[in-house]
C-alpha cells in the first residue's frame, strides 16, 4: 500500500532525509506514532521517529548538517539514537534493531537488525507501522503484523506473544490502557490476560515514567475507561490502592452507602465533560479517598465518613510523595479541592449565612469557579428531580456569593490594617501580638461584624488592644 505524502507538510523533510540516506547508502523509514496518526487522521504529532537499517546517530548528524551546519544533535551512544528540535519538531533517528538474550542471562543483549526486526520489537501493531522513504519506494506502508486492520478494527495487539512484549518494557502495560483511553480502542483479549499476569512487573519501572502515561489517560475523553481497565487488570491496585479502597457496598442493618470507587470514576467523567485542567481531574479522582478509612456505621444516624475531606486531603500528600508527582503548587491546589469539597453543599444544607459564604470565598479564594466545578460534577444522582434541585440550590449560592463579594471583596484578602500599621499605632516592635490582632480582625471580617474597610478595621483593633493591655501611642 502506498501512502500520499505529496500533501503532507513535512515533504521537504522527508525528501531531504531520503537523499541523505542514500548518499549512505542506508534504508531509513517512518515509524511508530507519527505513522499511526497519520493514517488515523489525527493531529500530527510533534515528535517523529525514523528508522534506519544502519548507523542511526551517523545519519541524524548528516541530516542536521544540511539543514543547518550549527545544529545542535543530542546523542544517546547506549540507546543508538540522536535526535535534534526542527521547526518545532522533535526528530529522532534510530538503528533498527533486534533483541537477543543469551541462555543464561535476562539481559538483553542489543545487536543491529532488519527493519523487520525492529518493528517486532515495539509495543502495538498499530505503533509498529512504518513508511519507507527510500528512493525506489517513498511513501510505501510496511505492515507485517496487520497494523492497518487493527486500527479500522480499533484493537490493541501486540507484535509479539503480549507476555514477551509486557515483559520486555512493563511500561507498556499502562501505554496499553492509554492508548486504548484516548483513542477509544480495545486490548485485545490475549493481551490484557497477559497484563493481568504481569501487572506486578509495574513495580520495575519508574514512577515518573508511569505518571506520564497516567495523566494522557487522565487528559482523555472519559478517563473512566482507562480507570475501569487498571481496576480489572491490577495496577489500579498497585498504583493507587488508596482508590481501590473505596470499592464495595457494605450493609448494616438494612442500610447501606454507595460504592465510592464506581462514584469517583462517574465524578472524573462529568468534571472531565467541564474541564481540561489535570489538577482539577486529579481533585475529582482524589475527592473521596478519605472515606475508606473514615467509615463508620453509628447506631441511628447510620454510614458516616467524618472528617474523610480533612483525612483526605493529608493523604493527598502521601500520595503525591509516592507517586512522584510535583510537590508544589499543584499539590497544594489538589489538598485545597479535597479539604473543600464537601463545604458548599454543607453551606445548603445549613443555610447561606453570609458569615459562611465569607469563608468559604476566604478558604477557596481564586479557586472557587473550580470548586464549584468540582461540585457539580459531584452530583451522580440518577434521580432527575434530585439532580435539578441540587443544581438550583448551586446557581443559589453561587449568586449569593457574588453578592457577598461585591460587597466585602473576600476572594484575594488583604488585611485592611497591616501589621506595619499597627505597630505603628501602637509604637510596638515585631512580636506575638501584632499576629493575634491582624488574625482578630480577619475573624471580624468574616463574620460580618465589621466591614472589610480601613477606618473600620483601625477601631475595632485599638478596641481590641485594649483588652491586651495596649493603648495607642500618642
Ligand atoms: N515504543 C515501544 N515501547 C515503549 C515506548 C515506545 O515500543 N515502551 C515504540 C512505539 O513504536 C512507539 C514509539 O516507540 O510508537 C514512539 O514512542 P513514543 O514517542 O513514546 O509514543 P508514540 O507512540 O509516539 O505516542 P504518543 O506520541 O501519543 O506518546
Amino acid at each position: 500500500m502506498m501512502i500520499n505524502l505529496s500533501q503532507n507538510r513535512n515533504l521537504k523533510l522527508f525528501k531531504l532525509i531520503s537523499g541523505i540516506a542514500a548518499q549512505h547508502n542506508q534504508s531509513v523509514y517512518i515509524v511508530g506514532g507519527y505513522v499511526r496518526d497519520l493514517l488515523m487522521k489525527r493531529q500530527a504529532p510533534t515528535d517523529i521517529d525514523f528508522v534506519t537499517e544502519g548507523n542511526g546517530i551517523t545519519l541524524a548528524q548528516a541530516v542536521a548538517k544540511e539543514i543547518n551546519p550549527n545544529q545542535k544533535v543530542s546523542v544517546f551512544r547506549n540507546y543508538g539514537t540522536a535526535m535534534f528540535r526542527h521547526h518545532g519538531l522533535d526528530l529522532e533517528f534510530v538503528g533498527a534493531r533486534k533483541e537477543s538474550y543469551a541462555e543464561n542471562s535476562r539481559k538483553p543483549s542489543v545487536e543491529t537488525g532488519s527493519l523487520e526486526d525492529d518493528q517486532k520489537r515495539r509495543d502495538f501493531t498499530i505503533n509498529a507501522l512504518a513508511i519507507s522513504l527510500n528512493q525506489d519506494a517513498f511513501g510505501e506502508l510496511i505492515d507485517p503484523f496487520g497494523g492497518i486492520t487493527d486500527i479500522q478494527n480499533k484493537i490493541l495487539r501486540t507484535p509479539l506473544e503480549p507476555s514477551q512484549t509486557y515483559s520486555d518494557d512493563p511500561l507498556r502495560m499502562m501505554r496499553a490502557i492509554r492508548f486504548a483511553a484516548t483513542l477509544n480502542f480495545s486490548i485485545e483479549d490475549r493481551s490484557l490476560q497477559a497484563i493481568k499476569k504481569e501487572a506486578a512487573r509495574i513495580s520495575i519501572v519508574s514512577m515518573e515514567r508511569v505518571m506520564v502515561e497516567f495523566n494522557k489517560m487522565m487528559l482523555s475523553e472519559k478517563p473512566s475507561i482507562g480507570l475501569k481497565l487498571m481496576e480489572q487488570t491490577g495496577l489500579l491496585q498497585l498504583i493507587i490502592p488508596e482508590l481501590t479502597a473505596l470499592r464495595g457496598i457494605e450493609e448494616v442493618e438494612g442500610q447501606t452507602h454507595k460504592d465510592n470507587f464506581w462514584h469517583t470514576l462517574e465524578v472524573v467523567d462529568n468534571i472531565s465533560r467541564n474541564t481540561d485542567k489535570l489538577w482539577l481531574r486529579w481533585a475529582a479522582l482524589l475527592h473521596d479517598i478519605g472515606k475508606a478509612p473514615t467509615k463508620k456505621f453509628v447506631e441511628g444516624t447510620g454510614w458516616t465518613f467524618h472528617g474523610h475531606e480533612f483525612l483526605g486531603s493529608k493523604m493527598v500528600k502521601q500520595l503525591f510523595q509516592r507517586l512522584k508527582l510535583p510537590l508544589g503548587y499543584d499539590l497544594r491546589y489538589v489538598q485545597k479541592m479535597v479539604k473543600l469539597s464537601s463545604r458548599p453543599i454543607a453551606l445548603i444544607d445549613d443555610g447561606t449565612s453570609d458569615a459562611a459564604l465569607r469563608r468559604l470565598l476566604f478558604d477557596a479564594g481564586e479557586d472557587l469557579e473550580d470548586l464549584f466545578t468540582l461540585c457539580k460534577a459531584d452530583i451522580t444522582t440518577k434521580n432527575s428531580h434530585k439532580q435539578a434541585k441540587f443544581k438550583k440550590n448551586f446557581e443559589y449560592v453561587a449568586l449569593k456569593i457574588k453578592e457577598v463579594e461585591e460587597k466585602d471583596h473576600i476572594r484575594n484578602f488583604q488585611p485592611p490594617i497591616s501589621g506595619e500599621e499597627i505597630m505603628g499605632l501602637f509604637n510596638l516592635k515585631p512580636g506575638r501580638e501584632i499576629g493575634i490582632l491582624k488574625e482578630k480582625v480577619k475573624e471580624a471580617i468574616l463574620e460580618g461584624e465589621i466591614a472589610n474597610d480601613k477606618t473600620e478595621a483601625r477601631t475595632f483593633v485599638i478596641r481590641e488592644a485594649a483588652t491586651l493591655g495596649l493603648e495607642p501611642s500618642p
